[in-house]
């Protein structure tokens, strides 16, 4: 059957990016990017939009039918900083959003396949912080956190009571130059490529060293298709997957900057964020991801500095 791939959430961080692959892959007609807002960065290019908010059910039952949608991968979100500002919100998107799409997987409509997005936040400050298991303690702290942990365990109950086919990774930090991250804590290790090279100097939201998983974003695309794109039952885990890239801190992250770009200098000023940070993986075992789907990440911290300084400097001398 010919895929027809709803991406909700498409003017986003990873939507932008995840449109155009898919595109490349599927064809631009076959991959309708959605979103509540426009997309005014002009990037996602050719192909069908529509403006829809995931918590209209309504349209988003009509765009489903009336589109002959097979897959959605159901972005939107609030992430950890904004939703510890506005927690009902945060709540009500982040849950309901994937409530909508689970239920109208359930049906016998056209959609066969979900993806959704979970995160290292899911984790809490109990749980072990270095190589983090698949399986562990899970009592996270901030309100996107909640959410995450529990939008697993809806898709995990989905899968389990009505077979649906819902595939889920948790992110690490993602890091990218083609679209611009929004109210994360992760944020800093993309806003700093922009300061080393518009002034040579950055003064970063959480401590120096504060270890974080992190992942280009290259690599969270290759795995997001590549989970979706594995025989279900290789998909064994039905609730979320680890997913590894590389962990660094922002000291360790600013002297790998230092390589190319001397003169550059960090300061400290931890805010809020610094509390959620503290509160999550200093890295992941991901030997779940690797065995059933075959995951492993092409970008170490030099690599990823490289891409990162090569992309923001197009963009912002383009
Ligand atoms: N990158 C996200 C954030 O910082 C975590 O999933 O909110």
């Amino acid at each position: 059957m010919q895929k027809r791939i709803l991406v909700i959430g498409a003017t986003g961080q990873i939507g932008i990016e995840l449109v155009l692959a898919l595109r490349e892959k599927y064809g631009n007609e076959n991959v309708i990017a959605a979103d509540i807002r426009p997309d005014s960065t002009g990037l996602l290019g050719e192909g069908p939009f529509v403006t829809l908010s995931v918590l209209d059910k309504e349209a988003l039952e009509e765009t489903i039918r009336t589109q002959g949608v097979t897959e959605v991968y159901q972005l939107a979100a609030l992430l950890s900083a904004t939703s510890e500002k506005n927690p009902v919100l945060a709540w009500d998107l982040n849950m309901n959003g994937l409530l909508n799409i689970l239920e109208l997987a359930k049906h016998d409509g056209p959609l066969r396949k979900v993806f959704w997005p979970s995160s290292i936040a899911a984790f809490g400050p109990t749980t072990p912080r270095h190589q983090t298991p698949q399986t562990t303690v899970m009592e996270p702290s901030s309100v996107y956190g909640i959410s995450k942990l529990a939008g697993e365990r809806w898709c995990e109950y989905y899968h389990l009571k009505h077979g649906t086919d819902v595939r889920s990774i948790r992110y690490p930090g993602l890091i990218g130059f083609r679209s611009e991250p929004g109210g994360g804590t992760t944020d800093y290790a993309v806003d700093i490529f922009y300061h080393a090279l518009k002034s040579g100097s950055y003064t970063c939201f959480l401590s120096a060293e504060t270890e974080l998983p992190m992942m280009m974003m290259e690599d969270a695309i290759r795995a997001t298709i590549s989970i979706m794109d594995a025989p279900a039952e290789h998909i064994r885990i039905r609730s979320s997957y680890n997913l590894a890239g590389v962990s660094f801190t922002p000291a360790s992250l600013a002297r790998a900057i230092q390589c190319h770009i001397s003169h550059f200098a960090i300061s400290y000023q931890p805010d809020f964020r610094q509390a959620l940070a503290d509160s999550w993986p200093c890295s992941i075992d991901d030997s779940a991801a690797r065995t059933d789907w075959g995951w492993s990440p092409a970008y170490g911290l030099e690599r990823l500095v490289e891409a990162m300084l090569e992309g923001v400097r197009a963009k912002i001398s383009g």
